[in-house]
Parts: structure tokens; C-alpha cells; sequence
């Protein structure tokens, strides 16, 4: 028997509508997961970094509203799936034609939103104290004005060019 569960997806915004407006929120897809990871998934996901693995996979056709932006090399979207990363929005980037990156959206300084790459910046970067991440891997590649960030935290993403969807692993 399987549930379902319903993340919310955002396209991404430039970097001025991003900062004019952070609350992103702007879609909704439908997966489906048993029950039994269901129920683990709340059992197990509790840490603030959203670092923790329990292993649930999940899988996110990428003709889905919302993550049209996954469909060309470069292009990122917002994930929000419940109960994983404490409810916080993912951030995946499609590098290249079977490559995907998985990381929270939440910066580790002092936890706000992360963005995408630009035209500004090739790397994932936090408007609040500058830090910024790599587009590869989420390591820090520039740390905060002042304090430290730490790396974000990642999830493993395989790609199935049959069905042409992703599988996160939480
Ligand atoms: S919260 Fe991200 S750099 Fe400070």
C-alpha cells in the first residue's frame, strides 16, 4: 500500500526577486512512498542540520511543475518534501546531462535561504554574509564576513534517463 506525500517545489527566482521576496512557495507535486518509509522518516530525520541519513528514497519525475527548470544543464529548483531535511526546502542543480547535486537550502552560518548559481555567481551563494558553496559538492568555498560556515548538507541523487526522473536519497 502506498502513501502519498506532497513536497512543494519553487522555481527559482532571479537574484532581485529572491531577495525582494524569500518566501518561495510556488508549486506542488505528488509522490508516493510506503508506508513503512513514511512512518521511519518521522522517526528519524530529527537533526537540525538535516544531515542526518535515513535512507529513504524518493522519486521526482522531472516533467513535473516546478522542476522544469531540471530539464537543461545549469538549471536549479527548490524541493520541499515532508518530513525529510526537518521540513526544510532543498536546493538540486542538474550539472550535467545525468549529474544532480541535493543540498538544504539552509545556509549553515546562521541559516538563511541559500541561492543558485547566476550570472552574479557561479557558485551557490548567501546574500545574508556572503558565504558561498560549491556547485559540485556543496563544500565552503568562501566563508561568511565573519564566523564559519560548514558545508552544506548533501543528499545522494541518481537519474534515470528511462523515466527521466530523480532519485533522492534522504
Ligand atoms: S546566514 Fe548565510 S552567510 Fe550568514
Amino acid at each position: 500500500m502506498k502513501d502519498e506525500i506532497i513536497p512543494k517545489l519553487s522555481v527559482i527566482p532571479s537574484r532581485r526577486q529572491f531577495i525582494s521576496n524569500t518566501l518561495h512557495n510556488a508549486g506542488i507535486i505528488f509522490c508516493a512512498v510506503s508506508l513503512s518509509n513514511l512512518l521511519q522518516s518521522c522517526e528519524t530525520n530529527e537533526t537540525p542540520s538535516g544531515n542526518s541519513s535515513n535512507g529513504i528514497q524518493i522519486d521526482f519525475p522531472l516533467n513535473t511543475s516546478g522542476l522544469e527548470e531540471l530539464s537543461k544543464i545549469g538549471g536549479a529548483a527548490y524541493l520541499n518534501v515532508p518530513n525529510q531535511n526537518n521540513n526544510k526546502d532543498i536546493l538540486i542543480i542538474r550539472l550535467t546531462e545525468t549529474t544532480f547535486l541535493a543540498v538544504t537550502s539552509i545556509c549553515s552560518h546562521q541559516g538563511c535561504s541559500v541561492q543558485p548559481p547566476d550570472t552574479d555567481n557561479s557558485n551557490i551563494y548567501c546574500a545574508c554574509h556572503g558565504a558561498e558553496f560549491s556547485p559540485q559538492s556543496g563544500n565552503v568555498v568562501k566563508q561568511p564576513t565573519s564566523g564559519n560556515a560548514t558545508s552544506l548538507a548533501s543528499f545522494p541523487v541518481k537519474y534515470n534517463s528511462i523515466t527521466n526522473s530523480i532519485t533522492i536519497t534522504f
